[in-house]
């Protein structure tokens, strides 16, 4: 997985710079010059970043025991981010997000709910304290579940998953079989976290990490998966079947030497033929696996195939081949901003349309907000548009108004519901810093 230097430099950077504004505040008194001044220069690097990166958010959050600031975690952090982590913990603040517009008053606010007493801000969540003193470009988020006494956090699960998938990597790897009930056990509290947590999947996915990539791949591609079949109304036990089968889909990666799973350069043909294999050497795994689901199986021999239309199809396969394709490109492009994740799924639509299953991949667009009003779509039937109103199921179909014509055959300044004339696709543009990715750099990951 690539990480520029840039985005860690400017992460780090930023990272020290709210922990210092906190620092500072704590040790100054919001009176002091020091802490105008550490505040001002916070403010202008978030800024800066925003004007210069065209982000539409900053996130910073805990990540397993340390922090991530853009998502990217902050390695042999100064003492004044560990103290700042502490501060997170103990105020039950996972993720924080910041926006575009974003005022100094704002900032100040958001470190004052920080630094409160904690008698004077228990039980008051930070999302309403913040709303009522009128801070309207950050938000706070407790992924812990409120709701249920001594229920896991989504981090918990998370992390936890991953341990878990790596006592079953390794023990497939040796023993070519995994625990049913060690995987279903963890599916069902990853189900239960996405489920419940009502958290939309964009912080969801804030949480990520570099090491590891297999096991970090296969809880994101459960998690996208069960945000999916959540999304799509699924009745329980088939949301957590398709978690179970997703947590497993790249077992069959055991198998496959490790140069050519860890191989920075394209891989030639004949590598490629050996890592194709791990659908098989899964498939093989899972059923030799006793009580084993079977979906399992079919999920891991059949998450690289093309769709093939008019195929009945298994939606298990489908989620998985969407979620799969969707995290890989994540990991080759880092990124954890809302319109990156748009573009991603534009990418999805351009470049690897054939794999999927239409209407399937119309939802998982739905379910990043793929078009939200005011974006700039190209039709297929060759105008340029503007969204007005988005569809809430068919994400490609929404009510546009034309912009330009040169190519096409509507007027400009007409609106047209998509979802009417089933045969034009609106479509975003693929982000700059996707656009030189290459479709079999994906297979090489998924
Ligand atoms: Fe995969
Ligand atoms: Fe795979």
């Amino acid at each position: 997985m690539i990480t520029t230097t840039t985005t860690a430099a400017r992460a780090r950077d930023l990272a020290v710079r709210v922990a210092g504004a906190n620092h500072s505040r704590r040790l100054y008194g919001v009176r002091g010059r020091a802490w105008a001044r550490t505040l001002e220069a916070l403010h202008a690097a978030l800024n800066t970043h925003f004007e210069e990166e065209g982000h539409r958010e900053v996130t910073v959050g805990l990540l397993g025991e340390g922090l991530a600031v853009l998502g990217v975690p902050i390695h042999d952090p100064p003492s004044s981010v560990v103290r700042f982590m502490s501060k997170l913990v103990e105020r039950d603040v996972e993720i924080i997000v910041i926006r575009p517009g974003v005022t100094s008053a704002e900032l100040e606010t958001l470190l004052s709910y920080l630094g409160a007493d904690s008698a004077d801000v228990a039980a008051v969540k930070a999302d309403i304290w913040l709303r009522e003193r009128g801070v309207e470009h950050i938000s706070v988020k407790h992924l812990r579940l409120m709701t249920k006494e001594g229920s896991e956090s989504f981090r918990d699960v998370y992390f936890r998953g991953k341990r878990v998938l790596q006592r079953e990597f390794s023990r497939a790897g040796h023993g070519g079989s995994v625990s049913p009930a060690a995987v279903g056990d963890l599916a069902k509290s990853l189900m239960e976290v996405i489920l419940e947590a009502e958290t939309p999947v964009a912080t969801l996915l804030a949480l990520k990490d570099r090491d590891d990539f297999s096991l970090v791949h296969s809880v994101n591609v459960a998690t996208l998966a069960g945000s999916q079949a959540g999304a799509l109304g699924l009745p329980e036990p088939d949301v957590q079947a398709i978690v179970s089968a997703a947590l497993t889909h790249d077992i069959g990666k055991t198998k496959v030497p490790e140069a050519i799973l860890t191989k920075g350069a394209p891989l030639t043909d004949k590598e490629r033929d050996l890592l194709a294999h791990h659908t098989v050497d899964g498939a093989r795994i899972l059923l030799e696996t006793p009580g084993n689901d079977a979906l399992a199986s079919i999920v891991a021999l059949r998450h690289h195939d093309d769709f093939v239309p008019g195929s009945p199809g298994l939606c298990a396969v489908e989620l998985c081949k969407l979620a799969d394709a969707f995290d890989v490109i994540r990991s080759l492009r880092p990124f954890d901003d809302a319109a990156s994740m748009r573009g991603a799924v534009a990418y999805m639509v351009r470049k690897l349309r054939a794999r999927f299953n239409p209407y399937l991949l119309q939802r998982f667009g739905a379910l990043v907000n793929i078009a939200p009003p005011a974006t700039l779509v190209a039709l297929s039937s060759g105008e340029i548009a503007e969204v007005v109103e988005p569809h809430l199921e068919l994400s490609l179909h929404p009510i546009v108004r034309v912009t330009e014509t040169r190519r096409g055959r509507w007027p400009v300044g007409q609106t047209i519901d998509l979802s009417v004339d089933m045969n034009v696709l609106a479509v975003p543009a693929i982000p700059t810093a996707m656009r030189d990715l290459d479709p079999s750099e994906i297979d090489d990951l998924g």
